[in-house]
């Protein structure tokens, strides 16, 4: 395999930012084959070098998978000249290629998937796969049986073809509503165009799940963690 520095390859394994990484490589704390290596240039193959971290084996990983909770007032991009991106909150450069798999508005909380694994990513977003997500909302209003129907049904949003049906669960139907939304799309504000079209406002958005991967609610807005192996299985399978 194509040898790469020692502290991009330790940084793409997430043992912390390059800088963080040159610390700990200049405290001695980074062995390769057993030897202590204090140089982050060090070029090593990641296949067939061992590299330990303060005592532990370091294994190679093509793929990095996070679940981050997107706090409002952040854009879902890998870079912006004015605003504050979803990748700025995993360090910046906590790994190489990392971008969010799809997109949640601005004002919109919860659940992003983060990776560098571009067939995943195609898979998730796929229009045909109609992988679905679920959100938590709160609406403006009640919420009648006949909106229910409506989501049920599919509606029209001012696109060429209506939505799929979707699933709208009411928890508590009052002035401000609460309700969880399921949709197998991915279209452009789609829930928020969904509830103009039966006559209310989102006032409140925040994604729960997409396909088998649900947001860890030990997540606080703005935390991030590394996938468990199972979340990964079920997510690749
Ligand atoms: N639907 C929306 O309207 N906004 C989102 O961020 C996600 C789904």
């Amino acid at each position: 395999m194509k040898e790469i520095r020692l502290d991009k390859f330790l940084a793409d394994m997430g043992k912390g930012s390059r800088s963080q990484v040159k610390q700990a490589l200049k405290k001695g704390l980074v062995k390769v084959n057993g030897a202590a290596v204090k140089a982050p240039e060090q070029k090593i193959d990641p296949q067939t070098d061992q590299v330990s971290y303060d005592g532990e084996l370091v294994s190679y990983q093509r793929f990095a998978y996070y679940m981050l909770n997107k706090p409002a007032g952040v854009v879902s991009a890998t870079e912006d000249r004015k605003e504050r991106t979803v990748l700025d909150l995993l360090g910046g450069e906590k790994a190489g290629g990392l971008f969010p798999v799809g997109r949640l508005d601005k004002d919109t909380e919860g659940l992003l998937l983060i990776t560098n694994d571009g067939a995943l990513a195609h898979r998730l977003l796929h229009p045909g796969k109609h992988v679905d997500k679920t959100y938590y909302a709160k609406l403006a209003g009640e919420v009648t049986p006949d909106m229910v129907r409506a989501f049920a049904q599919g509606l029209s949003i001012g696109d060429e073809k209506p939505t799929l049906p979707a699933r709208l669960v009411v928890l508590e139907s009052g002035a401000v509503s609460t309700v969880e939304i399921t949709i197998c799309e991915g279209r452009f504000h789609q829930i928020k165009r969904m509830a103009k079209a039966v006559g209310t406002e989102v006032l409140y958005l925040k994604r729960l799940a997409m396909g088998p991967l649900r947001l860890d609610p030990a997540l606080a807005g703005g935390q991030y963690r590394a996938l468990s192996e199972t979340e990964k299985e079920q997510l690749l399978r």
